[in-house]
């Protein structure tokens, strides 16, 4: 194949991933990506100059500094309307979307209470969480009637997770989860698009802001050992209340549907791969080398966008001051030249360090949590049902931004 038709291939492949309907699979486009290079270059994209694909290119630009996330003053130079939604101003109030010392000031207040001893000290909690809610799927799966897995189960452990980490008191979690949902939709394909969507969004926003405000001025008053309480007393005069408020609203939603979907992914995994199924349920310890290869093999996130704040240059690719980067993290975790067989999934892989949790200065907070909490839900899960199967067969999942199954329907008995 000449260098022409390699490059035409390739945009193809990027125009089938970016199509506004979704993308049902995404892994033989990244290996047509791969083909052409680790580096795509986009001279005629309005919205990027270049896009990372492999695991190298990828790492790089989440690991220079001239690469940034966009941030509100990158948005106000498109327009100032976002400014009205109350959902888009709490992400941009967010460290997710804040770059320089504004970001490592507010990474720092929230990171200091992501201690391994407070994630070993959730550990518990957790099991207790995952043990409530596999009675509540028995109850509703008894007389061998389907269940919906993402619904009764896996939306509702990891609300209930982070609900424990920031400290909502238990009588609040039913409230506030139909709320982060809301949220949640506004980062859905389309999302922020669809005026519906966003109205939800936003009243959800401003309610949980609302009872964020509340719950700040009550741990004040009565600290306990919770995240709230510990951000609260380290960032006295370093924090406005404003950027409190946006980054517990942010917070939760970042650690809620994404490890929704690792449950609900994984667990598709092994349906998909029966003998998996059965050597993971005989072998609970292989936990977390199976939680490993699902967040290499099946992300939630497959990509991340940066800017360039200066000329630079990725994998001998300049991309110009001001120049958009898609970064594929899905594409990076599948890449020929840093995995052998990256289509197989291979538990038994050694230092797999997929790029599922990003890297550099935005790498994910909850990546800790994250495999604390399905190293335990998993092995929990499978050894409660030992006959969990699809009810049906599996769904087509479409979106990339947040990739999980719209339903999981199984039988239990
Ligand atoms: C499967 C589960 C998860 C996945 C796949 C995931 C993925 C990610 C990714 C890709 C980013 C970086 C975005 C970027 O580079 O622009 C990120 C950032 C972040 N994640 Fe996670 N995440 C997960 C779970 C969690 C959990 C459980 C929490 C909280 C307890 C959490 C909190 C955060 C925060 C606060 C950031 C922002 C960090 C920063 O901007 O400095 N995440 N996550």
């Amino acid at each position: 194949m000449d260098t022409a038709d390699s490059a035409s291939d390739a945009i193809a492949a990027l125009a089938a991933l970016r199509d506004r309907s979704g993308c049902p699979d995404p892994n033989p486009l990244y290996q047509v990506l791969h083909q052409h290079g680790e580096v795509l270059e986009l001279a005629a994209d309005r919205q990027y100059s270049a896009v990372a694909v492999s695991y190298h290119a990828c790492n790089q630009v989440l690991r220079d500094p001239v690469f940034q996330v966009v941030d509100a003053a990158l948005m106000d130079r498109g327009s100032t309307r976002w400014r009205s939604s109350a959902t888009l101003n709490a992400f941009m109030g967010s460290m997710l979307f804040s770059n320089g010392q504004d970001h490592s000031r507010v990474r720092r207040l929230f990171g200091q209470a992501f201690t391994p001893r407070r994630m070993a000290a959730l550990e518990p909690a957790i099991a207790a969480i995952t043990a409530r809610h596999l009675d509540k799927l028995a109850e509703l799966g008894a007389d061998g009637a389907p269940v919906d897995f993402m619904l009764e189960f896996a939306f509702r452990v990891p609300s209930d997770v982070m609900g424990e980490l920031v400290g909502l008191p238990e009588a609040d979690r039913e409230w506030y989860y139909p709320r982060a949902l809301a949220i949640h939709g506004a980062l859905e394909l389309g999302g922020t698009g669809d005026p519906d969507v966003m109205r939800r969004a936003d009243e959800a926003t401003t309610e949980l802001t609302g009872y964020f405000t509340d719950l700040v001025k009550e741990r004040r008053a009565h600290p306990c050992d919770d995240l709230i309480s510990s951000v609260i007393e380290a960032g006295e005069g370093l924090i406005s209340e404003a950027e409190l408020m946006a980054n517990l609203v942010v917070l939760f939603n970042a650690g809620f549907v994404t490890t929704t979907h690792l449950l609900g992914n994984g667990l598709g995994q092994l349906f998909k791969e029966p003998q998996h199924l059965a050597r993971l349920r005989a072998h609970p310890k292989l936990a977390p080398a199976y939680v490993e290869e699902f967040l290499r093999f099946e992300p939630s996130i497959h990509f991340v966008a940066r800017w360039a704040a200066e000329e630079a240059e990725v994998a001998g690719v300049r991309v110009p001051k001001g120049g958009g980067v898609l970064v594929l993290l899905g594409a990076g975790n599948r890449d020929p030249r840093k995995y052998e067989h990256p289509d197989l999934f291979d538990p038994d892989r050694t230092a797999a360090q997929p790029l599922s949790f990003s890297g550099g200065a935005h790498y994910c907070l909850g990546a800790a949590l994250t495999r604390i909490e399905a190293g335990i839900v998993v092995p929990m899960l499978l050894e409660r049902f030992p006959a969990i199967a699809p009810a049906v067969p599996l769904a087509g999942r479409t979106h990339l931004a947040l990739r999980g199954y719209p339903a999981l329907p199984v039988t239990l008995a």
